[in-house]
């Protein structure tokens, strides 16, 4: 079961990057997009994020094929350029209701030994399995921010995910270029089971004062070695996105102490101070850098 052509849906900040790791995978990528602008605005992300890689490559004595790497990639505004897909990989906003519809359609438009795969963060693989009509044709497939650089996949699988479907996904994920890992199709799977409540916590010490946003920051990173601190790394992943994946786990898991949605999130979320994406979140931004 060799995946050759892979469909991405969203050219977010996550989608792009699962189209070109694809890309440098060798697989012929089509991405398909909602809008022309995010479409637009995804595809030159993925020119700067190659030419950097380029650029990288050279400093280093060596070389990097980025036009050849980008030539094997398209956009479409159109669902059915998916139909011929071997793996479509979903990319979309973390509305469970929004991937279950997206799924159903995709289930009755792809060919019918195309695996379907999930990116997201939180939801339960299983509901958007059922919603595909083909659950044992179903993984997550969870890459981590951003995708060009973070070395781990996580490959979920459910009750009914079939075996050689769980191996071809697996195998995919190494041809990106990823150490996989697998999981079980429990909330945030591994990583994000012990990072966003940890990045929650962050949040309600800002919210009560206990400390500043940079003190946070500073002390994770020289006390804890990591290479960004939680609300830094907020402001990364997107701050509508860690709401949504909050709000989904509270609704879901009500006596799960440890999922709580900190108001000072949904005030910015309100705001709409999405962190890196809109330039300003509990920092300003300017494209990737902090300011
Ligand atoms: N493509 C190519 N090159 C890139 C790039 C990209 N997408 N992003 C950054 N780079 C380049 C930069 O341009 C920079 O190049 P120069 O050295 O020439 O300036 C180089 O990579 C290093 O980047 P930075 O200077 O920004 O600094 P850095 O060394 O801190 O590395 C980082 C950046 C890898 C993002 C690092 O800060 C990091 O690991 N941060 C934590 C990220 C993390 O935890 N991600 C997981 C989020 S949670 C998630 O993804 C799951 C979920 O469901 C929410
Ligand atoms: P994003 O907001 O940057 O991008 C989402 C994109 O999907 C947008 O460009 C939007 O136009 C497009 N879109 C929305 N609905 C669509 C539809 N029905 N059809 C086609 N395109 C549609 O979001 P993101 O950060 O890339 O997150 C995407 C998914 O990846 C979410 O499930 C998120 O939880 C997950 N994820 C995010 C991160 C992160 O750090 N941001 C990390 C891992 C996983």
């Amino acid at each position: 079961m060799k995946i050759q052509k892979v469909g991405v849906v969203g050219c977010g900040l996550m989608g792009h990057g699962i189209a070109q790791v694809a890309a440098q995978g060798g697989c012929m990528v089509v991405v398909y997009e909602a809008e022309q602008k995010a479409l637009d605005a995804g595809l030159a992300r993925i020119d700067k994020s190659l030419a950097k890689l380029a650029e990288k490559a050279k400093e280093k004595g060596g070389s990097f094929d980025a036009a050849g790497v980008r030539a094997r990639i398209s956009g479409s505004l159109d669902k059915q350029a998916l139909a011929d897909c071997d793996l479509v990989v979903e990319a979309i906003v973390e509305n469970l209701d929004v991937k279950k519809a997206l799924f159903a359609e995709l289930g009755k438009l792809c060919k019918a030994d195309t695996i379907f795969a999930s990116n997201t963060s939180s939801f339960p693989i299983g509901a958007m399995a059922e919603a595909s009509g083909r659950p044992a044709r179903f993984v997550g497939l969870h890459f981590f921010n951003p995708v060009q650089l973070m070395k781990l996949v996580e490959v979920v699988r459910t009750d009914k995910t079939d075996a050689g479907v769980f191996e071809a996904a697996r195998a995919f994920g190494v041809a990106c270029g990823k150490t996989a890992i697998a999981c079980k199709d429990t909330p945030g799977f591994v990583v994000n089971r012990l990072l966003v409540p940890y990045m929650s916590q962050a949040l309600l010490m800002l919210e009560r004062g206990d400390a500043s946003a940079e003190d946070i920051d500073i002390a994770m990173k020289l006390g804890t070695g990591y290479p960004m601190g939680p609300i830094e790394l907020t402001d990364y992943v997107g701050l509508d996105t860690t709401l949504f994946i909050l709000q989904g786990w509270v609704k879901a898991h009500p006596n799960e102490s440890a999922f709580i949605i900190p108001k000072i999130l949904e005030q910015k979320v309100a705001a709409k101070q999405l962190g890196r994406k809109t330039g300003q979140g509990f920092y300003k931004w300017e494209g990737d850098k902090r300011t």
